[in-house]
């Protein structure tokens, strides 16, 4: 009877614990979702550098989506038409395989964006940044952030570390671990994807760092309109940048054809007359 008892308390108990721990398993699913997917994929809010998620296991089996989920890069290597089809979609991004990803953590995102999709509005539908216009001012608030002149408020490294900018050309000089970052804007697919992208950076190099020093929301709208204006300021230059390596180009080129001319012609006339004296007296010769 006492037996009885106590494993009836001890069921009581597991089921207790059990449903504190979905809540809290699926907590864990919300929170990776932010850190791993968010960057790139909304819930409903329109695409990112990936497209909108809602409903996604409508337009795909389950069996696809977890292979896609554990290996997205080995699927587009395959040839496969449909992830393919997406890739050309997103203009030609592509999404690596997330760290720390399994099976278990793979269906259970899908759980996730399933229940989401139901909801009117995910908590993943947008992003998290305000929507106000982007100021003059931010453009130079943006560099200051980016070149470390302003430290970054959680204590991240500052840009210029890892990254150039085009218009530092000849002046400061950024670091080259990372891309070059003058077209970020336009490659991310303006405002959107780029403030997606740095709330939390999904790339190998910057993730581990900004997942412990996060951009405030604060900075991000600065750095978003300072690349902004990196975009929109190289677009003429480089195509003045063109014009002079094709007028150099053509300038080098007329200048060695000539000196070609000079050299060869020379060098022509000589084996040229020396053939004509050879034949002339194999002609007289023979005559
Ligand atoms: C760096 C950006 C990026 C990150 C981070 C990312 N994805 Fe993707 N995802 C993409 C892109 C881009 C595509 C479209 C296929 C392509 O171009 O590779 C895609 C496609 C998908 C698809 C198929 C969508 C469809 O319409 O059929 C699913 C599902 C998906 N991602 C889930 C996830 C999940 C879950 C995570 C987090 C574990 C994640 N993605 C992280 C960029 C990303
Ligand atoms: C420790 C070096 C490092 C620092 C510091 C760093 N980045 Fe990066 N960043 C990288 C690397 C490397 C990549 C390429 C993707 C990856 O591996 O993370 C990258 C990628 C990016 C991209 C995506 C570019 C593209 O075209 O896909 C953006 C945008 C970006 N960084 C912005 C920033 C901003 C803004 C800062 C400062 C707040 C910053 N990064 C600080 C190393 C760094």
């Amino acid at each position: 009877m006492a037996l009885k008892n106590h494993s009836g308390i001890l069921f009581k108990v597991s089921i207790i614990v059990a449903l504190f721990h979905i809540p809290l398993f699926s907590q864990d699913v919300v929170q990776y979702f932010k850190t791993n997917c968010a960057s790139c994929h909304t819930i409903g809010g329109g695409r990112l550098t990936g497209p909108d998620l809602k409903n996604v296991t409508q337009r795909q089996s389950r069996e696809w989506l977890v292979k896609w989920i554990l290996d997205p890069e080995g699927i587009l290597n395959s040839g496969d038409p449909y992830a393919l089809k997406l890739q050309k979609e997103s203009r030609g991004a592509i999404m690596r395989r997330t760290p720390g990803i399994n099976q278990d953590l793979a269906n259970a995102l899908l759980n996730l964006i399933d229940e989401e999709s139901k909801k009117e509005k995910s908590q993943f539908a947008g992003t998290r940044l305000s929507d106000r216009p982007l100021l003059p001012g931010d453009i130079e608030e943006g560099r200051k952030l980016f070149t470390g002149q302003k430290a970054l408020i959680n204590g991240g490294p500052s840009c210029i570390g890892c990254h150039h900018v085009n218009s530092f050309n000849g002046i400061l000089g950024g670091g080259r671990l990372g891309p070059n970052l003058t077209r970020a804007y336009a490659r991310l697919q303006g405002r959107k994807g780029l403030s997606a992208w740095l709330i939390a950076p999904p790339g190998l190099t910057m993730s581990p760092v900004f997942k412990e020093h996060p951009l405030d929301e604060k900075e991000i709208l600065p750095l978003v309109a300072f690349l902004k204006n990196e975009t929109e300021k190289d677009a003429p230059q480089s195509s003045a940048l063109m014009i002079n390596f094709i007028l150099f180009g053509l300038g080098g080129v007329v200048v060695l054809l000539v000196l070609f001319d000079l050299i060869w012609s020379r060098r022509f006339k000589g084996v040229r007359q020396a053939l004509l004296k050879e034949s002339k007296q194999i002609f007289y010769s023979k005559r």
